[in-house]
């Protein structure tokens, strides 16, 4: 018996011992592809030599100092990197210790502002169904996770949420993109109006959806078009990349390739691949200005912030993934792992869908291809593809509730940016057995 309070309690968990470029061994020798990076996390796969010196240098230097009496080095570096290619505005890092401690950031940022700016009405917060932005209180009442934020409900700060970008289940036949895109930023717009454009603090979406929907790309144009209605009632636009930033897609930042930049950024996640947890939240130079020459500094802070080896580890991080030139094979691996999933699902009566950017994969499944109908999901087959896949020795991370909280299974799939070809086909094997075997179980 466990004296661990685990996520999974009721659950016999294997013991992780060691870690072996994209696999992680148990303690019987057992292997098991990261084909997730666990949760979109571990980029560089678990046993990357660089990181792992950089963490030992800088704990044998010095491993933390209070960030009230001290900067370092490590933090100063990592924040002039990141700034070095954030979107345009961005220009100053605030350091956290994980996703959702950016979040929290990234809302009393905004209501920091407009108080800085004598604008005190705006406090509500618009963002997403079908959305994650975190567990701790404020980051779960602006997410649009149903299963997650329901038991919690009676003591969330308000939010208010409009439609997803999510095209396979959401664009009409008869639409086209542009025409998508326009009608979500019209109900955007609408959404604003009805609150009252004065009291509106900021509108929040991943860019590309992670857990709660599968990896769902926003149609092109889209992201321009909700910049575009932000502007017209000076509405921040706060883009959470903690899942699909720092590389995953192929792109450093993920919306480099939705052409906008927003006032605030959140990352997390692949910014310290796992080798430490780190966190940040990028701030717009006019945010910063206003906090900083209103009152002057920003009512916040955790006692871990700025972790000096936490900030080393992704100093490192960054600079192997710039260094090993991984973006390129993060767009042509990915390309190849929905190539195969395509082609071998062709014909597959299941699968509604293959979708995502770079190393960042939904599969959807479905009862019937033709309806999109979902699967009973008292069924759990996204449960059961996760047990099937465990024991073929695959990670994945398989969810319920993707069409709206309750019903709908997808598998996201985010291996490391270091796999190879023959990597990628081994993960599409496993899967496509696990993908079957569960199908046969449910
Ligand atoms: C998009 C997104 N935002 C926020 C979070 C919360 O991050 P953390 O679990 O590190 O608190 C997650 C975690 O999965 C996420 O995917």
């Amino acid at each position: 018996m466990s004296t661990v309070f685990h996520r999974l309690p009721k659950q016999l968990l294997p013991v992780a011992v060691a870690g072996e470029g994209i696999e992680i061994i148990d303690s019987t020798g057992k292997r098991y592809i990261d084909a997730s990076g666990g949760a979109a996390v571990s980029c560089l796969g678990h046993s990357n030599q660089r990181v792992i010196d950089a963490i030992k240098r800088q704990s044998q230097q010095l491993p933390y100092a209070h960030t009230s009496f001290f900067t370092t080095e490590p933090a100063e570096a990592l924040a002039d990197r990141l700034v070095a290619s954030a979107p345009q505005g961005l220009e100053h890092v605030y350091f956290v210790s994980g996703g959702s401690e950016a979040i929290e950031a990234a809302l009393k940022l905004a209501r920091q502002y407009f108080v800085e700016k004598g604008e005190p009405r705006r406090r509500h917060f618009i963002a997403r169904r079908q959305s994650y932005h975190g567990n701790t209180l404020g980051a779960l009442a602006i997410g649009g996770n149903a299963w997650r934020r329901e038991p919690f409900l009676p003591i969330l700060i308000e939010a208010h949420h409009v439609s997803p970008c999510y095209a396979y289940r959401e664009q009409r036949a008869d639409e086209t993109e542009e025409a998508f895109a326009q009608r979500l930023a019209d109900e955007l717009e609408r959404k604003i109006l009805e609150l009252g454009a004065d009291t509106v603090a900021a509108f929040i979406a991943e860019t590309v959806v992670g857990a709660t929907a599968g990896a769902v790309p926003p149609v092109r144009e889209y992201f321009r078009k909700i910049r575009a209605v932000c502007d017209r009632y000076g509405v921040l636009l706060i883009l959470d990349e903690i899942m699909s930033g720092m590389g995953r897609t192929g792109y450093l930042y993920a919306c480099e390739e939705d052409g906008v930049a927003p006032d605030i950024l959140t990352i997390a996640k692949g910014l310290g691949a796992g080798y430490q947890p780190i966190g940040a939240t990028l701030v717009s130079e006019r945010i910063y200005q206003a906090i900083v020459g209103g009152s002057g500094f920003f009512q916040h802070g955790h006692t871990y912030i700025g972790h000096a080896t936490a900030c080393a580890a992704a100093l490192e991080v960054q600079r192997v993934i710039e260094e090993d030139n991984l973006l390129p094979n993060v767009l042509a691996r990915g390309e190849q792992l929905r190539v195969r999933l395509r082609e071998h699902y062709a014909q597959h009566p299941h699968i509604g869908d293959v979708r995502g950017r770079g190393l960042f994969v939904g599969v959807e499944l479905v009862r019937d291809r033709a309806g999109k109908t979902p699967f009973d999901a008292a069924l759990k087959l996204h449960a059961a593809i996760r047990r099937e896949a465990f024991a073929r020795g695959l990670m994945v991370y398989p969810m319920g509730g993707t069409v709206d909280g309750k019903i709908g299974d997808h598998v996201l799939l985010a291996p490391p940016f270091i796999c190879t070809a023959r990597d990628i086909d081994e993960i599409v094997s496993r899967l496509t057995d696990a993908i079957d075997g569960a199908l046969a179980a449910v």
